[in-house]
């Protein structure tokens, strides 16, 4: 029998998750946990990086372990825990911190943006790739689903990975992201990428309210009613997400022949509802099971620390810390 290949990723816990984040992340989770080996985590050492109240904290921890539920990950299939049960992607972070120069982590991508924004950046922000490469080099996984925008992360996971197999013996795997080319950029209802730092979701549990609302913000052009309508408006391109190929096809096949936003619109709204309604559902079937949720995480914790504590005690030996 041919051993699955080992999955890990991780969304860090810091609000309501938005379609973005369903479709170019969180999906993935879901369709490949049949095929790999998975574990997918609450980041919530992440989070730490811009969270500095502990009622937020928590609250957000155990919300985020109920959306992953919501969404379809199966718990029997999935390892499903929250990442300070494994406190020893801390330690091993230490270590590459150790091998990793200033200049090579100043390139990275996110710090550098955030640092255009403020310069009173924590050091959490600039090591956070490091923290994120010893999560999934402590996993000793093969793939990482996760969105475009962390393609980098990866990145230097596999560099790092290189450099302490080159100084201290084959140590670690060299895993590879998994990014779905279609679900890269997420659009949000204003056209820029879907973000909760820019107000322009439509959240993944909205209610019908919400949906409506988000839908009705979307801007249109001048248009009459029955003029052909732009397919590649931000009114489809949003639609499309809702919509199987020959749904798409149908719709694109309205638009052309000239269909009004008004309807457009409602229609969006229609198909949303009927994504989002079941989604919705399951999310206050398991909100209603937080003991369950906790004994999930819990059990979840216990098998990945078991499985860090033995690559960390390879490492731990590789580098000369242990006599
Ligand atoms: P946000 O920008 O809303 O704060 P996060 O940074 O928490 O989102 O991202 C969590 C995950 O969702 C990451 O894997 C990220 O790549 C993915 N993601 C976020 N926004 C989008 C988007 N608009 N399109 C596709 N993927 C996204
Ligand atoms: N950086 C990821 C995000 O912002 C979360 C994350 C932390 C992660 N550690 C990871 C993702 C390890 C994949 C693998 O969404």
């Amino acid at each position: 029998m041919r051993m699955k290949k080992i999955l890990i990723s991780g969304v860090k816990p810091t609000g309501r998750p938005h379609i973005g984040n369903y479709f170019g992340a969180m999906k993935q989770f879901v369709d490949m946990q049949d095929d790999y080996e998975s574990s997918i985590f609450v980041a919530d050492l992440h989070a730490l990086t811009g969270i500095d109240s502990a009622q937020e904290l928590k609250s957000n921890i155990l919300e985020e372990a109920i959306d992953y539920l919501a969404i379809g990950l199966d718990p029997k299939k999935v390892t499903l825990f929250k990442q300070s049960d494994v406190p020893q992607v801390a330690e091993l972070a230490w270590i590459f911190d150790c091998m990793t120069t200033m200049p090579y982590l100043m390139r990275a991508h996110a710090f550098k943006d955030a640092e255009a924004k403020n310069k009173d950046i924590n050091v959490g922000v600039f090591n956070y790739p490091i923290l994120m490469a010893a999560d999934i080099l402590l996993s000793d996984a093969d793939v990482v689903p996760v969105g475009s925008d962390q393609k980098q992360h990866i990145e230097i996971t596999r560099d790092i990975a290189e450099k302490f197999n080159r100084l201290f013996g084959k140590t670690f795997k060299l895993p590879k992201e998994i990014i779905l080319e279609e679900f890269a950029t997420v659009i949000g209802t204003d056209g820029q990428k879907m973000s909760k730092s820019y107000g322009n979701t439509i959240p993944l549990f909205a209610t019908t309210e919400e949906i409506q609302k988000a839908v009705m913000k979307i801007p249109t052009d001048s248009k009459g009613a029955s003029d052909p309508k732009d397919t590649d408006s931000i009114l489809f391109k949003i639609h499309k997400l809702f919509l199987d190929q020959k749904e798409q096809v149908e719709l694109k096949k309205e638009y052309e022949r000239g269909i009004s936003y008004k309807e457009a619109k409602e229609k969006l709204i229609e198909s949303a509802e009927k994504f989002i309604a079941p989604l919705r559902e399951r999310r206050a079937y398991w909100a209603n099971k937080k003991e369950e949720v906790l004994k999930i995480l819990k059990d979840g914790g216990e098998k990945a620390n078991e499985r860090a504590e033995k690559i960390m005690t390879m490492v731990r030996k590789n580098v000369g810390l242990t006599l």
